[in-house]
């Protein structure tokens, strides 16, 4: 069975240079990718779809007929596409045997596929059928802010909890920032602590409580460090993939 990677996460974080890196390191070491592009409104996909949303559904003609705005367009496509999306199962199924990896890239804001209807129908059908990991791609830059660490844990948690399936995150942009500290918050709160003392907002005051709720979380997800960018940190992603892998035939 082809493992399915659902790359998720905020707008910027580095999702499509992430796929193109996954695509193109897979391809090197060749095994066979089956790419998916979710996200309707982007201009030019940058790795070789498979299948691609856009060519079932029109974003600009939604927002016109509909009279919505971009993300009302945006929802409105995935729920077109989440509606036939019975069709791109079966198209896996039949690949199967051809197929090492299906990963999927999903659309900039991340509350338009996590958080909605559809995104939860076609992860739930694909994870019905496939073993899948939900790749949660955190800017690693931005993580430094305590508070934007903790939204950014607070979104994964969320996701893990409500789509059931293993997670793992992807500190990003390594090749800028270092992820190391960012491990060290998940595993010891006094250091996190002690970095949140320096931004003192109110918002602070509740990622420290936060953070000691998400101390049970932390022992059940995975996190590594990648840089989309150079490249750096994929060569140990499958290792980490097959070790979800585990984790989701357990579960399921
Ligand atoms: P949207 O879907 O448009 O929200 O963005 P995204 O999450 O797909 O991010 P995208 O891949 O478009 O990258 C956003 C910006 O981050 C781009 O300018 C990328 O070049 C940059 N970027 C992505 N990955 C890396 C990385 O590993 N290192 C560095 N330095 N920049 C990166």
């Amino acid at each position: 069975m082809p493992i399915v990677l659902i790359v998720l996460g905020m707008a910027g974080s580095g999702k499509t240079t992430f796929v193109q890196r996954l695509v193109s390191q897979m391809s090197m070491e060749g095994k066979r990718t089956y790419n998916v592009n979710l996200d309707p409104a982007v201009l030019e996909v940058k790795f070789p779809a498979s299948i691609d949303i856009r060519d079932s559904v029109k974003y600009k003609n939604i927002m016109k007929s509909y009279k919505l705005g971009p993300n009302g367009a945006i929802l409105t496509c995935l729920n077109i596409f989440a509606a036939q999306f019975d069709q791109v199962v079966k198209l896996i199924e039949a690949k199967k045997d051809d197929i090492d990896y299906v990963i999927i890239d999903t659309p900039g804001q991340i509350e338009a596929f996590s958080q909605s209807a559809s995104g939860q129908i076609i992860t739930d059908s694909l994870a019905c059928t496939f073993p899948c990991i939900n790749l949660y791609i955190a800017d690693t830059v931005r993580c430094e802010n305590p508070n934007t660490f903790m939204s950014n844990m607070f979104y994964a948690l969320s996701i893990l909890y409500k789509s059931k399936i293993p997670l793992l995150i992807c500190f990003n942009k390594i090749d800028v920032l270092d992820h190391s500290f960012a491990l060290e918050w998940m595993k010891d709160f006094e250091q996190f602590d002690q970095n949140l003392s320096k931004v003192d907002t109110y918002l602070s005051s509740l990622s420290r409580s936060l953070s000691l709720v998400l101390e049970e979380f932390y022992k059940n997800i995975e996190a590594c460090g990648v840089s989309a960018g150079t490249g750096k940190g994929f060569d140990k992603l499958e290792l980490k993939f097959e070790k979800c892998k585990q984790e989701y035939y357990d579960v399921f």
